[in-house]
């Protein structure tokens, strides 16, 4: 079975923010995720280029409007081949195929009886190109949608009987409860359409700017009205009209548009495409709003962000991954640099970045760079049971259309690959002659890495080609099948060094976006990668020591510290003061043993000196003092 899966066309009238590069990226993501399983897979973006906004816009610009459309069409197109967007066809209403097919499907609605010429009179939103009759303006006169003033139109016009659907729609609505995703926004389409469906102005004659109607219907002053133009490009870039050899691809898998936009293909394009006898898409996918500081974007506010220079400072696919990881598909979310980093340095750097600088350092430590997993399944059978369950839960999220819930459920296996090296430590087993073992655990994160590399593709298609290539496999249908459905250990690997692939970012990148961004950063997660980690001999550096405490009193004015004297086995016991007043009383600590870092350079705390360190553990149930099991000899080395 095809897949055919589309973008919005977006309007030539300005340039792409960041509204438009979310669309574009879950579609591409998703395009990329049914290539990946093996489905022939269209996808379609493309430019909506006519219509009386688009006209005013050139005129405001001073350029003759197909060239206006041309230079801004192409803007959108190279963003696109920039960010790498696997679009299969980049379509433009002003393209002769498409307008060709737009007449074609208009002499059919006639041929259908669903046209009709009479008289509109009315009021119009230019800016969203939308008709409303007076009973739903703000005030009489502001557009309910957008706010802008409506302008009057009184002018002869073609109808699309959209009332005759109104009874088909509904059923179609509850046979088809998918229909529009996610279902909550399913009862706005139900709810408009029950309230009674007036027929459709679709034509006008008072600008020139858009598809004729056809010459057999002999009127030529009439052209289409923008909405149905554009909703017929999803048929006509398969050649609906023309060349009709790619329409096999129909009917659409998903149209992906935003909120504001699901009247549009959830009422007129399904009345349209009944009237054309043609099958509805499978679903129509509603994302929510983009916002700034909570705030809609937009120019006069001057806090519209741009994909482009978002992209410069942090890398496209960060960009990528942040917003499909940030916001469930279906709701508003709100675009902050600050967010990004977090997410950057976080989930990427420090769960996914490190992972993979422990699997290359240690390799080149412990095997020369190559990895067997001949041991994995001896050693690892309870994580290969953990991974598999994780990467059998992915799929369900995709088809939903939920990537927040796909990354998040992703990042499981990220948190299996850590925790196993932290559990089985095999480094430890390196030094006690239990080799096998130790490589059995870096085979078994290797082969988690390579998974996740797998099903992350679609989100980070490039930053995937170098996790795998250093992991020295190749993303493509073969490795999907054997990895995740066959699940399937790879044997060998050989590993190669690469660059950090997320290194940290410490401040903003973009100065001039921050301003209103008032969160403070969270607080970070503590780097764990193969340069923290130290030789046995550093740790010996340390000279940690059994301690009995002697003495013990409080600090006056100081609600944190004790003073203690502590006995190490020396000739005269040290002082130590510590930050424990609030967990312990001074009864609670003397004649009891403790551990000190004993040779730190003594400091001076409130005016006293210190000589050591307690080592301790704090919680949220607050802090408890590391200590000796049994009594031992006062100045034990500890290690
Ligand atoms: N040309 C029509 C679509 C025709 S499809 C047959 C159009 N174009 S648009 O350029 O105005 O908008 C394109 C898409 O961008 C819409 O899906 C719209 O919802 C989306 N966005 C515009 N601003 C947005 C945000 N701030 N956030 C998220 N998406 C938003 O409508």
């Amino acid at each position: 079975m095809s897949k055919y899966i589309t973008t919005p066309i977006y309007y030539v009238n300005g340039e792409a923010h960041i509204g438009h590069a979310y669309t574009t990226f879950i579609a591409d993501t998703m395009a990329r995720y049914e290539r990946l399983k093996g489905e022939d897979t269209f996808f379609l973006t493309g430019t909506d280029e006519h219509g009386q906004k688009i006209e005013e816009s050139a005129v405001k610009a001073g350029k003759q409007t197909q060239k206006f459309a041309d230079e801004i069409s192409a803007k959108f197109k190279n963003l696109w081949n920039e960010f790498g967007v696997s679009y299969n066809k980049f379509i433009r209403t002003t393209d002769e195929t498409h307008m060709k097919g737009v007449q074609k499907a208009f002499e059919v609605m006639v041929a259908k009886g669903d046209i009709y010429k009479d008289f509109y009179e009315g009021h119009y939103c230019v800016s969203c190109e939308t008709f409303f009759p007076e009973t739903q303006l703000v005030d009489g006169e502001f557009c309910p949608d957008c706010g802008r003033a409506t302008s009057v139109v009184k002018e002869e016009s073609y109808f699309f009987k959209l009332s005759k659907y109104e009874d088909r729609l509904l059923k179609h609505y509850e046979t088809n409860p998918e229909f529009i995703m996610p279902k909550s926004r399913a009862s706005e389409a139900v709810n408009f359409v029950k309230s009674g469906l007036r027929d459709l102005s679709i034509t006008r004659t008072s600008f020139s700017w858009g598809v004729k109607i056809p010459k057999s219907i002999g009127d030529d002053k009439h052209v289409m009205y923008v909405w149905l133009d554009a909703l017929l490009n999803y048929v006509t870039a398969l050649g609906y009209g023309t060349d009709e050899a790619q329409m096999d691809y129909w009917p659409a898998g998903v149209h992906f548009v935003g909120k504001d936009i699901l009247r549009f293909h959830a009422i007129y394009w399904p009345a349209f495409l009944m009237s054309l006898d043609l099958p509805l898409p499978k679903h129509i996918g509603a994302h929510g709003w983009w916002t700034r500081d909570g705030e809609k974007m937009s120019k006069s506010k001057g806090n519209v962000v741009s994909p482009k220079e978002v992209a410069d400072a942090y890398g496209v696919e960060n960009l990528r991954y942040f917003m499909l990881r940030e916001v469930p598909f279906g709701q508003d979310g709100d675009f902050s640099q600050r967010a990004l980093i977090d997410r950057i340095n976080s989930e990427l750097s420090n769960d996914l970045g490190n992972l993979l600088n422990r699997i290359i350092g240690m390799s080149g430590k412990y095997s020369d760079f190559m990895i067997d997993s001949k041991d994995v399944e001896k050693y690892h059978t309870k994580e290969l049971i953990k991974m598999n369950k994780v990467l059998d839960s992915l799929d369900i999220f995709m088809e939903n259309l939920q990537t927040h819930r796909y990354l998040e459920e992703l990042w499981k296996l990220f948190a299996i690959g850590n925790g196993v090296i932290q559990e089985y430590e095999p480094w430890v087993k390196m030094k006690n002659n239990q080799e096998d073992e130790a490589l059995a655990t870096v085979g078994l994160v290797a082969n988690i890495l390579a998974r996740a590399a797998v099903m992350l593709h679609p989100v980070m298609p490039e930053t995937t080609k170098i996790i795998a290539n250093a992991l020295s496999f190749e993303i493509n249908q073969e490795s999907y099948q054997e990895l995740v459905v066959d699940k399937k250990l790879l044997k060998l690997f050989n590993i190669k060094k690469v660059p950090p692939l997320f290194p940290r970012i410490e401040e903003p990148l973009m100065a001039e976006a921050l301003k209103g961004e008032t969160n403070p950063p969270k607080e970070e997660k503590k780097e764990e990668d193969t340069d923290n980690l130290i030789e046995i001999g550093q740790f010996f550096e340390t000279s940690l020591k059994i301690g009995t405490v002697l003495e013990a009193e409080e600090v006056p004015k100081s609600k944190k510290l004790l003073k203690l004297q502590v006995d190490l086995g020396e000739e005269r016991s040290r002082q130590i003061v510590a930050g424990i007043k609030e967990f312990y009383s001074t009864k609670d600590l003397i004649n009891t043993q403790v551990c000190v870092v004993a040779n730190l350079k003594p400091a001076k705390l409130m005016g006293m000196m210190s000589e050591g360190m307690l080592l301790a553990a704090k919680d949220e149930d607050g802090l408890c003092l590391i200590r000796p099991q049994k009594p031992k000899k006062a100045g034990t080395p500890i290690g």
